[in-house]
């Protein structure tokens, strides 16, 4: 939700690395854009509503010169997309690039405006601007000014401070928003994630809660909550993490999704080990013959990915499972027990409902894993254990293959829960491990099935409201195919339990509703096929996702049928996950949406 990102840099000017930059940054919020840099002093800035290119176009009309700079891509919070709530906000002496909210900006605003200072955004983030200058005009010099300003401000923040005056000095903040400080060679840098920092280091320091810092080019002054100097080590992250391009795909979404064969492998090899054909985890830490229930909390897709790993956790490890979303549990105070384990699941790590979900069970249960994508997250680093899902950058905005990898990942738990509990022998382990290894193959097979589900897609994209059905594992999975959909084209869909429909849902068939059904042949293909008869009766138009002997028995009557590779039950809602991904993201670059930045979302949503 927003992104930063700062340069000290030497013989070279800021502007075009920091709009670079931002280009990897953008995938936090594409509402505005913004960019100031300090010249023998001199401070000034250029802003432009909308995506980066209306940036680009105003930097090129009236180029901003000097080699510091700090710059901002911005997911509204407070006040509209437009020129005037575009960051960096700025008062005469000091510029403030912010991701997060401020929450007491509306008495700090009052009191600045009744000392005659005049605002002229609708945003938070300008109440920083004066505060600070405020000080500087009390006679506090800028690291005293930000230091002070950062004391009376409350709420969820990362920040950067740029100066009149100073070429050589940027004040970085971070309290509930994440921060990354890059080192190179006679330059310093700041961002929201390493990726903001590609290609210029590799080098990065990531910000405590609370931390802030003077970063000068001789290096950082890093201080914790308390004012105190704190020693945070410097990391070398992996060129690897921090590139990203679209292999020749349009889309980043398309580039995932077909990246899902390749790199729901890495998920296999970490949790599999390949010499006894049994699961290795950092989750063998907890004995899972001693919980007594699991607790998984997500937003979004990843909650989606929880909800089908409830069916598996239950059924193959005969474990209790409560799984809810983390806006709603983080208020919902649940009572928890120390024989509970927590799973937390985030692709960013950094989402602030699955952070404060977090923090309100670790008190309260036995163990706090969780499952991201990021290592480095503030949610992977408040956990006593991390799973990582190792699925590499994900960019489009709706997620893909972090989705895939988050299955894979609890998939293995799954088995290893089981084997804990005593609800497996080892043979079953090693024959429920096979199956899961066959996910990234048949993932392969189910991608090369994209021509038909182009034309799938493109019935759908006609529609105005979508049903997607689906029971057991894949009623969640109906749920987040209808959620990609919906992201990324703005088609109306929702998507319920076959069974489910009768009972309310069904009202909204006719011929205008395209029903989507996901319905591999496995012990409940009956029950959903009579549903979906039961739409056909009343005119609905099917689109079945089956396999082959499930289109063989049920295909007559439905308006396009496209057949899935053959898989066990376990993998089927990884497997038909792709098809669900793959018809979203053709009817959305039919209708010609952008896809990889849907109006209105942010990729890593560091906001309530
Ligand atoms: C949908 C999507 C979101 C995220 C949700 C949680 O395609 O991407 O629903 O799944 O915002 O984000 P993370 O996993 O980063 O916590």
């Amino acid at each position: 939700m927003c992104g930063i990102v700062g340069i000290l840099g030497t013989g070279r000017e800021a502007a075009p690395v920091l709009l670079d930059a931002l280009k990897r940054l953008e995938y936090r919020g594409y509402d505005s854009a913004g960019i100031a840099t300090v010249d023998h002093g001199r401070l000034d800035r250029r802003r432009a509503p909308g995506k980066l290119t209306a940036l680009a176009a105003e930097l090129e009309a009236a180029p901003l010169s000097g080699p510091s700079g700090i710059g901002h891509t911005r997911w509204a919070t407070h006040g509209a997309a437009t020129m005037t709530n575009a960051h960096p906000h700025a008062a005469s002496r000091v510029a403030v690039v912010h991701n997060g909210i401020i929450e007491n900006f509306r008495e700090l605003r009052a009191r600045l405006a009744s000392e005659g200072h005049s605002f002229v955004t609708q945003t938070d983030t300008e109440t920083i601007v004066h505060l600070c200058q405020d000080m500087m005009d009390r006679g506090l010099g800028p690291v005293e000014a930000a230091s002070e300003t950062l004391r009376q401000l409350e709420g969820a923040f990362a920040l950067a401070f740029l100066f009149e005056g100073e070429d050589d000095l940027i004040v970085a903040a971070r309290r509930g928003s994440p921060l990354a400080i890059g080192w190179g060679e006679g330059e310093m840098f700041v961002g929201s994630d390493a990726l903001a920092l590609a290609p210029m280091t590799t080098r990065i320091t990531y910000l405590e809660e609370g931390d802030w810092a003077v970063v000068t080019r001789a290096g950082a002054e890093i201080h914790d909550e308390a004012g105190r100097i704190a020693n945070r080590p410097v990391q070398v992250v992996s060129p690897s993490s921090v590139q990203i391009d679209k292999a020749g795909h349009r889309h980043f979404m398309a580039k995932e999704i077909h990246e899902q064969p390749t790199v729901s492998t890495y998920a296999l090899a970490h949790y599999v080990d390949a010499a006894t054909g049994l699961i290795r985890s950092e989750a063998e830490a907890v004995d899972f013959a001693q919980v007594d229930r699991l607790v998984l909390v997500a937003c979004g897709t990843g909650h989606y990915a929880c909800a089908i790993a409830k069916y598996w956790f239950e059924r193959i490890a005969r474990l209790p499972v409560e799984c809810d979303i983390a806006s709603e549990f983080r208020y919902r105070e649940p009572p928890l027990s120390g024989r509970d384990a927590a799973v937390f699941v985030s692709q960013s790590g950094e989402t602030a409902d699955t952070l404060a979900a977090l923090r309100y069970a670790a008190p309260h249960v036995g163990h706090v894993l969780s499952v991201v994508n990021v290592a480095e997250s503030s949610i992977a680093r408040e956990s006593q254990i991390v799973l990582p899902i190792l699925a590499g950058p994900e960019i489009g905005v709706a997620s893909t293959k972090a989705f895939t990898s988050q299955l894979v990942t609890l998939g293995a738990l799954a088995i290893l829960a089981a084997r804990q509990r005593g609800a497996i022998d080892e043979d079953e382990e090693r024959r429920l491990v096979r199956i899961l290894s066959e996910a990234p193959r048949k993932l392969s097979e189910a991608i090369a099935c994209a021509p038909e589900i182009e034309a799938a897609a493109i019935t759908l994209a006609e529609a105005r409201d979508v049903l997607y059905l689906g029971r057991g594992p894949l009623f969640p999975l109906a749920m987040e195919g209808a959620l990609k959909l919906k992201e990324i084209s703005y088609i109306h869909a929702e998507g319920y339990a076959s069974g489910e429909l009768k009972h309310g849902p069904i009202a909204l068939v006719d011929s205008s509703v395209p029903v989507v059904v996901l319905a591999p042949r496995d012990g409940l293909f009956e029950k959903t096929i009579s549903n979906m008869q039961e739409v056909m009766a009343r005119g609905g138009r099917i689109v079945l996702f089956t396999d082959a002997a499930g289109a063989e028995a049920a295909a007559e009557g439905a308006a396009r049928v496209v057949v899935m590779p053959d898989c066990d039950p376990f993998i089927a809602p990884i497997v038909y996950a792709a098809p669900a991904q793959l018809l979203a993201y053709y009817a959305a670059a039919f209708l010609g949406k952008d896809v990889d930045q849907p109006r209105n979302l942010a990729k890593s949503v560091t906001v309530e």
